[in-house]
């Protein structure tokens, strides 16, 4: 058990860390000692000077999130505002450094920006990622940053809620010294000398010097302002924070710091905050797998083997090399091995010209890298990943190579985005070293792992990936398995939706304009468009039966993709592209194909208002969800709000589509599916499990985790 806080004498210096792992959170016991040692050392008359540090390689990563949780939920909590203890830090006459190491966040750096001096190794990084939680700096951070960093560098930083490094953190003058040798012995020796300056300590509330006038700086803020609108799809925070940052230009600081508490509370009363602080946890709880014993084993990787140099097949690989897993990419032959290789190379070249990696880093990820077109060279693989096209003989047969020419015990891994685990675990001999591991594309820049487990996957092959997921920094979610898993099984309907919709009257633009405007990163036509309308016209090729007895039929997209209009490979789809642009133009000529199909099955068309299409886009995805659940697919909703916030371009400010319903409240969502129901037909029936919740007055996210 960490004593939380301690203080221990050098040299006439009070040395104050924080010691609460694994991040130094500010818990409300960590503030109430916290606040008794710095108030006890600003008494002692022997006392020249503070020094506050942190344990655990890290100086604090802000406010107990959890606590703030609790105030965004309105539950009571200990937690305490920071202002009095900061203010008290600030005004003292004895010196009061901070050594910052490891991360500095959010409250953790609201506190170093109240000290005198600001000391930093090399490696530490500064942050106030308080927007990412769907809030604002609340401890004068707004007030206090732009005082040292000008107002246009500090409300990006409060924008954007991005870390820097501690270079930059110098150059910017957030921090007045970086140290290479022993941080806490630097800070003393600097504690002193200010001691023995004589000089009063210099208070950042009352440096006005960097700040500048908001006329001075109109141009770039508006600029920062709209460039949040539209990252931010629809987030109200990092907005917020610029105003808040704004206002230390325009006002005295205790008004300033009265500002930030109004913009402050406004964010913890909104859904958002909410919302946001769900996927924060969300992300960490998909790593905790209900029925996985704490210490299963997990097998070590020090080498991949990739089947199929496609699309997916290269951005798989450059995940593992940039991840610095060494990997062997077989294709079938070397035509397609040099065209896979070719997307690699240039995809890196891309990077060194953008400044994202250096030559000598792409280098070292190339010479990684084995191309081969023989099974012979993936025997030395401890996981094998097959992303060969989506198409089940293909696979089986595929399996049935790669279980002949892999080690007896390495992984086999589909990177299959629909398909049976267990039909390809079953062409193998080692049916519990098979799991599904999907990728999305761009496999190297999306942060989602759908890993499915099969009927027989082993728990240790489960954990392995499950620490692959994070050694690749990608975000792991376990799933069952099912046609489509969990994203892809919920993407049916709500594609499907979209179809009907757009049959029944309403544009392609109006619909992609609804998802956009609610904060999805794309329309769903235009992600179509991305994805190319071939692929799932392939699939219904090849089977029949793809919608199921009684459900209205649509046709549209076949007639585009049997048009060749494939989407923006193609230059057409559901919109038009000009050359070499990738920017969707609406096309008449698809609407009136639409509109053909609607008469062709008998539609009368009519204008759909927009509440309607969020709500059956949306409704789509909660019912069908609400299905996976029911079935165990997913272990948890949070789950399966991981998976679509991280795949699918959910926004995070609204916490998934399961906790987007409960929001609502599930009664609401219940009423207007059973509507949808008598409206369109069988397709819409609620989930026995939405209208149970429902009924209980419950809510999915209060659900209990299902044992695998
Ligand atoms: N309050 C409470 N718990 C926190 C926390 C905080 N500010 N920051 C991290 N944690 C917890 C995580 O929930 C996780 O708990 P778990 O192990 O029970 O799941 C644990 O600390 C480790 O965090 P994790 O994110 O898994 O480790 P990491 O090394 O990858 O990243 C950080 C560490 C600090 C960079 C990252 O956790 C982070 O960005 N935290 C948020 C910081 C923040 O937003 N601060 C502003 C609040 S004012």
């Amino acid at each position: 058990m960490s004593s939380l806080v301690t203080s221990e004498t050098i040299r006439d210096v009070a040395v104050i860390t924080v010691d609460n792992p694994p991040v130094n959170a500010l818990s409300p016991e960590v503030q109430t000692k916290l606040e008794a040692l710095v108030d006890a050392a600003l008494a002692a008359p022997a006392i020249r000077g503070l020094v506050l540090a942190g344990a655990n390689n890290t100086f604090i990563a802000g406010v107990d999130i959890k606590e703030l949780q609790k105030l965004a939920q309105r539950k009571p909590t200990l937690l305490k505002e920071l202002h009095p203890l900061l203010n008290r830090l600030e005004a003292s006459t004895k010196p009061v450094v901070c050594a910052l190491s490891g991360v500095t966040l959010g409250g953790g750096l609201e506190l170093a920006l109240a000290c005198h001096y600001r000391m930093a190794s090399p490696s530490a990084r500064v942050g106030l990622p308080e927007v990412k939680l769907g809030l604002i700096p609340g401890a004068g951070g707004t007030q206090r940053l732009p005082r040292l960093i000008g107002l246009v560098a500090a409300a990006e930083l409060c924008a954007t809620g991005q870390q820097i490094d501690a270079t930059a953190a110098q150059q910017a003058g957030l921090v007045d010294e970086l140290v290479t040798g022993e941080l806490r012995a630097a800070a003393i020796d600097q504690a002193l000398k200010m001691a023995a300056s004589g000089q009063p300590p210099r208070q950042t509330s009352a440096t006005q010097d960097r700040l500048g006038t908001l006329a001075e700086h109109t141009e770039a803020l508006s600029k920062l302002r709209a460039r949040m609108a539209r990252q931010g799809r629809g987030a109200s925070a990092p907005l917020k924070a610029i105003e808040a940052v704004e206002a230390s230009a325009t006002l005295s600081f205790p008004d300033g710091l009265r500002r930030e508490a109004d913009l402050f509370r406004a964010c913890l009363q909104s859904s958002e905050s909410a919302a946001s602080m769900h996927v924060f946890f969300g992300e960490r709880t998909v790593a905790k797998i209900p029925g996985l014993p704490q210490e299963t084993q997990t097998y070590t990787l020090r080498q991949a083997a990739v089947i199929g140099a496609g699309t997916m097949g290269g951005g798989i690989v450059m995940t593992c090399l940039d991840a610095g897993i060494p990997v062997v990419l077989k294709e079938i032959d070397s035509a397609r091995l040099e065209r896979g290789l070719d997307v690699i190379r240039r995809n890196y070249a891309e990077a060194v010209k953008k400044g994202r990696l250096t030559d000598g880093q792409m280098q070292q990820r190339l010479a990684l890298l084995e191309p081969t077109t023989s099974y012979e060279q993936i025997g030395k693989a401890e996981i094998v990943i097959e992303a060969v096209f989506e198409n089940m003989a293909l696979k089986k047969q595929v399996f049935r190579e790669i279980d002949a020419a892999a080690a007896p015990d390495a992984i086999l891994a589909s990177n299959t985005s629909t398909l049976d685990i267990d039909a390809l675990a079953a062409e193998t001999r080692r049916p519990e070293r098979v799991i599904g591991n999907h990728f999305f594309s761009p496999a190297n820049l999306m942060r989602l792992l759908e890993i499915v487990r099969g009927r027989k996957t082993s728990h240790e092959v489960i954990a392995t990936c499950m620490a692959l997921a994070r050694r690749l920094r990608k975000i792991g979610v376990l799933v069952g398995n099912c046609h489509g898993f969990v994203g892809n099984r919920m993407f049916g309907p709500f594609l499907r939706e979209a179809q009907y919709l757009a049959e029944e009257g309403a544009s392609i633009t109006e619909i992609d304009e609804t998802l956009v405007q609610f904060g999805m990163a794309m329309g769903v036509f235009t992600v179509e468009d991305l994805a190319g309308i071939d692929v799932g016209w392939r699939v219904r090729q090849e089977n029949p039966h793809w919608l199921p007895e009684g459900y209205r039929k649509y046709r549209a997209a076949d007639r585009l993709a049997e048009m060749g209009r494939h989407g923006q490979k193609t230059g057409a789809g559901w919109y038009r592209y000009e050359p070499g642009r990738r920017t969707p133009i609406p096309d008449p000529r698809v609407e009136e194909i639409i509109a053909q199909c609607a008469t062709a099955g008998g539609i009368v068309r009519r204008k759909v208002p927009p509440q309607e299409i969020l709500d059956r886009m949306m409704y789509a995805l909660v019912n069908e969800g609400a299905r996976i659940l029911e079935d165990g697919i997913a272990l948890r909703a949070v789950d399966i709000d991981i998976i679509y916030v991280n795949g699918y371009g959910f926004p995070a400010h609204r916490g998934g589509p399961m906790f987007y319903a409960d929001t609502l409240g599930l009664p609401k969502v219940l009423e207007r599916i059973q509507e949808f129901e008598r409206q369109h037909g069988f397709w819409w029936k609620p989930a026995p499990l939405l209208e149970q919740l429902a009924k209980a007055g419950r809510k999915f996210c209060d659900m209990e985790a299902k044992h695998g």
